[in-house]
This record gives C-alpha cells, structure tokens and sequence, in this order.
C-alpha cells in the first residue's frame, strides 16, 4: 500500500452496484443499509476503497443515471443519515469510499429542468440546459442530427416547439457547461459530499460534458454506448475544453486535503487522449477501458499495458486497470467467446449467437485477475467477478429495464445482464441479496456461486481473489513497483514487479492454447488453476512467482 495521501495509487477499489448489492426493506432493490451491513465482507476481501454508483433521488429512467437532487438520497436506498454514516462505518472498517457524480445531465424531474420548462425559451432557466430551435419547416426537424447513446435522435422537442439535446435517454437533458452556474453548482455539489467525508467522485462520462458550440452535423448516425466512440474532433465526446472544467474541479478538490480523488469515465480514442484528464492539474485516475477492450492474446494486451502505462507516466498519474463494470458483458462471458471472434479493441459487448465457452470464459478471468492485481496501479473489481459470475444472458424480456432496450427498439437486450443482484446465501427468496425477489431473477445455478457456498471452498474463485488480495498487500512488489517485461514463449505474458529493495515478483500467464514452461529457480506461490504435470502452466492459467525452489 501506498502512504496515505497516494493510497489512490495503487487501490484495489471495489464497486458496489448499490440496486443490486444487498436490499434491507424487501423492495426488491440494493440500498445504503445493505451496503454498511456487507461492509465487513468488503474489509475481509482486501479492497481498500468501495465506489458506489448513484444513490440520489432520480425516477430511474437509468439506474439512477439520471439525478433529481444531487444532495440527497433516494427513499428507494435510504435517508442522507444512511449515506453519512456509510461513509463514517467505511471508514471505521479502513475503507474509503468514493461516490459517483453525474455532471453531463439531470434528470428531467431536476427543479433546474422543471423551471427551465416552465420559464420558456430565452430564459435564464432555459440556459442550464441546452435548448435549440428545430430546422425545416415549423423547425419540426431536429437541431442536429446527433444520435443518442441509447438510440435515436439525441433532442426532444417541447411544446413550446424548442427542443433540448439528451446524448442519453430523453429524461436525462444535458447540463451546459457554457453557463458559470453550472459549473459553480457543481463546486457546491463537489463540497457537499467532501464536507461528509467522502473520499472521491467517479465523474459520469467526464468527457462528454463540452460541446461543439457551433452545433454542426455529424454527417452520420451511429453513436451507441456499445460502441468505441470516435477521436477529439466530435462535436460532443472529449473535446480539449472539457479540461477546464477539471481544472476547477482540482483546486476545489485541493481545498480539503491531498488524499481526495476522482476517477474519470471517459471512453476515449486512444491512452494518449486518456492520459489528458490526468495531468498534474486535473483529475487523479481515469477508468482504463483500452485493457476492458482487449482481446485474450498476448499479442494484444501487451501493448495495450505499454502503452497505457507509458501514457499515464508521462504525466504523472498511475494507471487504472478495469475489467467489468456495470455498463459491459461480464468479462467471464467476453473471454467466453470461442477463437479469435472479437473485434480487435471492441471488446465490450458479446453479440447475441455468439458461440460461448463458458468454462474458458471463466478459467481466462480467473487468469486475469492475476495478471491484473500483478500491474502497476489501481485496480477496480466489480461486484460479483470475485464470484466469478458470468453475465445473465436469457433474462425474459419483461423484465429488462436498461433503456437501451426500449430506445432500440428491443434490438439491443442492454445492460440488466450484468445487473443481476449478488447471490450471498445457498437458498432463500433472492439467495440473501434480500428478504424478497430480487429486482431481476438470479439463475438457480447462483446458489453454488453464492459467498456462502464459496466462503472456504478450495479452489473456489473468491478464495482466488481473497489470496490474490492479501498477498498483493504483502508483497512489497506488488501494486506500487516497477515492472519490466522477461523473455515469455510465444503466447505468453511473463513480467517482473520490483519494489526498488531488491524483492521481486513474478507474473506469468499462458493466454495460449498450449502449456508453457515458467522459468527455472521459481517457486509458484499462486496460481489461477492446476499446473500441467511436469510444473508448467496451463493454457488460460496464471500464476505469481518468487525466486526459490
Ligand atoms: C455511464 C454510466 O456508467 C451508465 O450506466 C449511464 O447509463 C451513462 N453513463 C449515462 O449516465
């Protein structure tokens, strides 16, 4: 671990998915009491740091995506009592907590958005947000023919005939970051959490919250949140202004102390663009989603380390390694595809039809963490991967509520598959996530992966993550190190982590389909799954190494 100001450097931090964690009221859905009453199976993990997605008042038109008071918490999770003492019980159990901030839109029920309807067009109301005539006749065409990322066009139009830009769903309107108000409402917002001790913000699409004020045409249609979202010159993702707002956003982080932080999701075109958000001045961390995008080939995450670690360097900044999260097919499912049937850097998605192997995909994430928990940095773990959970894909339609799955017109099923709430317990109603049904149906299969039924399982995959965890705290090697990449057979990854004293340690991981030999004068002290008979490494199997015999 790092010292405490630069804990950040080399966290394992652990998000919670607040409506599917643990329900204490049988309504179905995850709240704040049963995120403090799992707080101890967080602390006995080894994470060091917990990220909670929104909790605020919102109508759910996105999971909570979509905020209506960004200073208070919804009746559905709790009471802002329930967030204060979260945040003094994390800390009392030695672990930070991190929330998540949602700047480029509200939701349609914010008083922001409701005054700026009821004031009318040219309205101070109306320059929260980004309100524009329509084009064509009686302007009954959209302003732009920007596209939303969760399908269709990007602007509704309002009765007065005026229409507002939403790049997510309709009931989440943009902010304009144009307007000084905005941007000290979110210094305001920044301070209310941090004056309750919170010890970071994940920014919401950090890099979509500045827009191309000449409001041009894209000259095509096919923005998606699945997927890769093109390079700096777009009228709306990761233009150079938005690292302004960062800026500002630095020197109020600054007033309360250096061990604050935020993490920035932007899905970006390349580590170079990434690494902006992390200069000195700016952000702390950004999600690393190039290595979420990589194939399972050593020909393919290699460089994708490189360079990401390059980028990050340069200016100062650790890099972020992320495998799942809330937004993208469980990576046990990704790495389930069979052969080379990802697309090169478009690993976010598993198209329906897709052959699987489920058991690879799950041997090749039980690799990964390995190789993962091995790199420089901080590390983010979703919940449920440590269960080795694979992403739900024959949820009935009926119960599907990601967006994505009414705006495409049922085309795209969405998110809910990697949404489904935690199996904690072998039996009971939603297998211990709650007293009741679960908001979306566990498979029956989950009560074997409950924590239950894992809890001192040899060989069980969160027996793996909870030894990977206390052993990347002990050895100094570890997190913070350096890392220099050794001679590996064709197919392979096999590097060094030193920690400048002299102490090292071994990664090796075989991402081929035949064993590989791990070097001479080392001893295997954990591995991702048996060793093949004469010490050698499985294929889809990784292992950490000390000089010895
Ligand atoms: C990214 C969040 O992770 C996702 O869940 C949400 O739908 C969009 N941003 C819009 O807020």
């Amino acid at each position: 671990m790092s010292g405490s100001d630069d804990w950040w450097r080399d966290a394992v931090i652990y998000q919670v998915y607040v409506r599917s964690f643990a329900d204490t009221d049988a309504t179905s859905v995850g709240d704040l009491p049963g995120i403090r009453s799992r707080l101890p199976y967080l602390r006995d993990l080894g994470v060091d740091a917990v990220w909670v997605t929104p909790f605020y008042p919102s109508p759910m038109a996105d999971g909570g995506y979509d905020v209506a008071n960004y200073r208070d918490v919804d009746p559905l999770f709790g009471t802002l009592a329930d967030a204060e003492s979260l945040i003094s019980d994390a800390h009392d159990a030695g672990l930070r907590l991190i929330v998540d901030l949602v700047p480029n839109h509200t939701s349609d029920q914010h008083a922001w958005f409701r005054a700026a309807l009821a004031a009318g067009p040219g309205s101070p109301e109306r320059s929260r947000y980004i309100f524009r005539a329509g084009r064509g006749p009686g302007g009954g065409d959209p302003p732009t023919d920007w596209q939303s990322a969760f399908g269709g066009s990007a602007w509704q139009r309002v009765p007065d005939g005026e229409w507002y830009l939403h790049l997510f769903a309709p009931e989440q309107p943009d902010l304009n970051w144009e307007n000084p108000e905005v941007i000290e409402e979110f210094h305001e917002v920044l301070r209310f959490w941090l004056d309750r001790g919170v010890d970071g913000f994940r920014i919401d699409v950090a890099n979509a919250l500045k827009k191309d004020q000449s409001f041009p045409d894209l000259g095509h249609a096919e923005e998606s949140l699945l997927e890769p979202v093109e390079g700096p010159h777009h009228p709306f993702w990761d233009r150079d202004e938005v690292h302004e707002i960062y800026r500002g956003w630095r020197r109020v982080i600054d007033e309360y102390g250096g061990d604050r932080i935020f993490v920035a999701e932007a899905w970006v075109h390349s580590p170079e663009r990434l690494a902006c958000y992390v200069r000195p001045d700016e952000l702390h961390t950004a999600f690393n989603f190039a290595f979420l995008q990589a194939s399972w080939a050593a020909e393919r995450m290699r460089p994708v380390i490189d360079s990401c670690l390059a980028t990050t360097a340069a200016v100062g900044a650790p890099t972020t390694w992320v495998l799942s999260n809330h937004d993208v097919t469980r990576h046990a499912t990704r790495y389930a595809r069979l052969g080379d049937t990802a697309p090169p850097g478009g690993e976010r998605h598993v198209e329906p039809d897709v052959p699987l192997d489920l058991e690879q995909g799950l041997r090749r994430a039980r690799a990964a963490v390995l190789l993962t928990l091995a790199l420089p940095g901080s590390a983010y773990i979703y919940q449920g991967e440590e269960l080795g959970l694979h992403e739900v894909l024959d949820l009935p339609d009926e119960v599907l509520q990601d967006p994505v799955w009414e705006r495409s017109g049922h085309k795209e099923r969405g998110r809910d598959g990697c949404r489904v709430p935690i199996p904690w317990t072998v039996d009971g109603p939603s297998l211990g996530f709650g007293d009741g049904a679960a908001w979306l149906p566990q498979p029956a299969s989950w009560s074997g992966l409950s924590v239950q039924a894992q809890t001192g399982a040899e060989g069980s995959v969160l027996e793996l993550y909870r030894a990977a965890l206390r052993l990347r705290r002990e050895q100094p090697a570890l997190g913070s190190g350096a890392l220099r990449w050794l001679d590996s057979p064709e197919g392979a990854l096999l590097f060094e982590r030193t920690d400048g004293r002299g102490a090292a340690t071994l990664c090796a991981v075989n991402l081929s389909a035949t064993p590989v030999s791990l070097p001479p004068g080392h001893r295997v002290f954990l591995a991702s799954g048996p060793l093949g008979p004469a010490g050698e490494l499985a294929p889809d199997t990784a292992a950490w190494l000390r000089p010895g015999q």
